[in-house]
């Protein structure tokens, strides 16, 4: 085996960020399998353009004669999973995709790790790792009171998105115990940073109101997710595949519970201070409550100790400084912006916020 990776969706939000991070950490080869979805996006990994330990791959992790052979090819000595469908809202317009991408193609994933990992040598074959990149929401929701979601708190999925994350967390758990596999799982809480779709909350909100467009938010505003910055995310992955134990899972999260409308609240103010010269100002009156999203979990918190007590991983960027460099990180990626707010991107505004 080579110190090389392979990684699936590393041209999405996070999967983007722990490419350019384990490339700048200079940590071995990586190859990225990505299909491009709407969500993938290769301007996120153009600092790699001259990176020779960086191979891009657009293909789909439903496709086993590529996936098999993608392993074949490198041998990778891991493989880091996040393809998905991620957007709750989108699974409730149309789950179909969430179902074949995230359940069929984390089981083709399985299968096609299973076959390379068994044919490894007695030397290399405890040294593989399958690291599946999972999420708070398979937990389902808390109510005000409850203590936070730990490793052993029952699933309860509410969304086709979450069933479906559900599902391929439970795969992955059953490859272990049934075949010995050495998976890691990951169930990470609400990520924002640089590369985010803004069909997500934070930067939809950014970029709706340096538009002077409403600020959509649900309800009444007051769901709660426990927030964590990308590079916090992809370094507790780091961490976990370095020290993670064979199927263990690892709750991540950023001890940082917020309510939605604490969040635009904030977006708000940063942006009457840095961009005093938009079309709307104060920005927060561009707030706008809409109808609620169907099944809408209230409440989501992390308890991210086994980690931090295990494998000595905690969140080093607070809210406060992460909310600000992800803004200015928008600000100041206007380009990037001007490509993924083009098409598609205005067809699915349009069609979620019609009424
Ligand atoms: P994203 O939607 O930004 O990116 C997903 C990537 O997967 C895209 O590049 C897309 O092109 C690719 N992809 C989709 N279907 C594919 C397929 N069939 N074959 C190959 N590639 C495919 O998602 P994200 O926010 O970066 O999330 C990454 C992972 O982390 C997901 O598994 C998600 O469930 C999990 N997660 C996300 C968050 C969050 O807050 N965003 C929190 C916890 C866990
Ligand atoms: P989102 O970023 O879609 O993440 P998730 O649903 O996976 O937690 O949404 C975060 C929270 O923000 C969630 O409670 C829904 C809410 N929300 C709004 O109020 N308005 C919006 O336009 C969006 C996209 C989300």
């Amino acid at each position: 085996m080579k110190p090389t990776i392979l990684v699936s969706g590393g041209a999405g939000f996070i999967g983007s960020n722990f490419v350019l991070q384990w490339r700048r950490n200079a940590r071995g080869k990586v190859i990225n399998l990505d299909k491009l979805t709407y969500a993938g996006n290769l301007r996120n990994l153009a600092s790699l353009a001259d990176d020779g330990e960086h191979e891009f791959v657009q293909g789909d992790i439903c496709d086993p004669t590529l996936v098999n052979e993608l392993f074949r090819k490198h041998t990778p000595c891991a493989i880091v999973h996040f393809a998905a469908e991620s957007h709750v809202d989108r699974s409730i317009l149309g789950p179909d995709d969430f179902i074949r991408t995230n359940v069929n193609g984390t089981f083709c994933l399985l299968e096609a790790a299973r076959a390379y990992w068994t044919a490894l040598t007695d030397h290399d074959r405890p040294n593989f790792r399958f690291l599946h990149v999972s999420t708070d929401e398979v937990y389902g929701s808390l109510g005000a009171d409850d203590s936070p979601f730990c490793e052993t708190t029952a699933y309860a999925p509410n969304s086709p998105y979450s069933a479906s994350k559900a599902a391929s967390d439970h795969l992955v758990r059953a490859y272990h115990h049934t075949y010995g596999l050495p998976t890691v799982t990951t169930n990470c809480s609400n990520n924002y940073g640089p590369y985010q779709f803004p069909e997500k909350l934070i930067p939809l909100m950014i970029l709706n109101a340096r538009q002077g467009k409403a600020l959509p938010v649900y309800g009444d505003g007051m769901n709660v997710r426990d927030w964590l910055y990308v590079e916090d995310h992809c370094d507790a992955i780091r961490t976990v595949l370095a020290g993670g134990k064979p199927g263990e899972t690892y709750n991540i999260g950023g001890w940082n519970e917020k309510p939605n409308l604490e969040i635009v609240e904030t977006i708000c103010s940063i942006l009457d201070e840095l961009c005093p010269h938009d079309p709307v100002l104060p920005h927060r009156n561009l707030l706008a409550f809409v109808k609620d999203r169907p099944g809408h979990d209230r409440r989501y918190a992390m308890d991210a100790r086994k980690i931090e007590r295990e494998l000595g991983w905690k969140p080093k960027e607070t809210f406060e400084t992460g909310i600000r460099k992800t803004i200015e990180w928008y600000l100041h990626n206007e380009e990037w912006v001007k490509e993924v707010t083009a098409g598609s991107y205005r067809q699915w505004i349009a069609s979620q916020y019609a009424t």
